[in-house]
């Protein structure tokens, strides 16, 4: 297969396995571009890419931009700070005033779940979701699973725990579809409060003990409690926390065999993870980084071959 099966990433349960082969067999390819002295192709000479970021975000913006800038597309940025939306706007006509500039591409970013499905039915261009609220960040899962391949030759028949704030986690969310999709075996862990009620219904496990679990997998990926998505309180007290669900190097290196640490970053040291693993030999989260814009790359270049024909 050579294209795509969607026109848009909207999420990763709208797309295939094929799909995710042809991204990452694509990446593969952009990863050693990446790699060269001289870092960019012409593939992308005629499109032009609008980046919407309507929540806050740094690496996943700046991810994008140099995925989009390496394949020598034409960017422009926005960020909902500075912008007409604050006047009252509507989300459509902001994007359909951009697009008459002649955008090829949106990458959007928002608070609200489902707005780029909401966005791709309304205008005429091609969404990616940079992440809509606690629903899916389908590029964030691509990369997640990119970096297992890379790590641990594939993704297929892997035991990966999620661990953390699944509640509120659009990370979580994408992951276990792209796992499931590949053929991988996931539980999540945390707090029962930061767990939704669906979630058995998806095919994971949970299991409450954060030893246990990690016991079991080859994977851990520890996210970031979500706070500003909370109105309540989820759990008694960061310490508390910490104490049940933190990551520290005694507990990696109590552990039966070796295991493999990813995060998505913004890390809060000290709370999800401990520095002494972020920084240890068990980390792939700069890998992460890097595969990021080369998964970012093949995303978008695939996507904008469909807008050519
Ligand atoms: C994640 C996000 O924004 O959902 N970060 C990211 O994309 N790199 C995770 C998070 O904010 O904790």
């Amino acid at each position: 297969m050579s294209e795509l099966s969607v026109d848009h990433l909207l999420g990763i349960k709208y797309i295939t396995k094929e799909d995710v082969d042809l991204i990452f067999k694509t990446a593969d390819h952009f990863k050693e571009v990446i790699n060269r002295p001289i870092k960019k192709v012409p593939s992308l000479r005629d499109i032009t890419i609008a980046n919407l970021f309507f929540e806050n975000s740094t690496r996943t913006r700046l991810s994008f931009e140099l995925a989009e800038k390496r394949l020598s597309a034409d960017v422009v940025n926005f960020s909902a700070a500075s912008s007409s939306v604050k006047k009252g706007e509507t989300l459509i006509d902001t994007v359909n005033n951009i697009l008459s500039m002649k955008v090829d591409m949106v990458v959007m970013r928002h608070p609200n779940p489902g707005a780029g499905v909401f966005l791709s039915q309304h205008v005429n261009a091609s969404i990616i979701n940079a992440g809509d609220g606690a629903h899916e960040h389908p590029t964030q899962a691509l990369l997640d699973s990119y970096s297992i391949r890379e790590k641990l030759g594939e993704v297929a028949g892997k035991n990966v725990v999620i661990v953390g704030d699944i509640l509120h986690s659009r990370v979580a969310l994408s992951n276990i579809f792209a796992l499931k999709l590949q053929g991988a075996n996931v539980k999540v862990c945390g707090p029962k409060t930061l767990m939704p009620k669906y979630i058995e219904s998806l095919g994971v496990e949970v299991e409450t003990n954060l030893r246990k679990a990690l016991e079991w997998c080859d994977v851990a990926n520890m996210l970031r409690v979500q706070n500003e998505r909370m109105e309540i309180s989820y759990f008694p007290s960061t310490r508390e926390y910490v104490q049940q669900y933190g990551l520290n190097k005694k507990i990696l290196d109590s552990l039966s065999k070796e295991i493999t640490v990813m995060h998505p970053g913004p890390i809060n040291r000290g709370v999800e993870i401990t520095s002494d693993v972020a920084d240890s030999d068990h980390a792939i989260i700069l890998n992460q980084v890097e595969n990021g814009v080369a998964v970012r790359m093949a995303i978008i270049y695939l996507l904008a071959s469909k807008i050519k024909q």
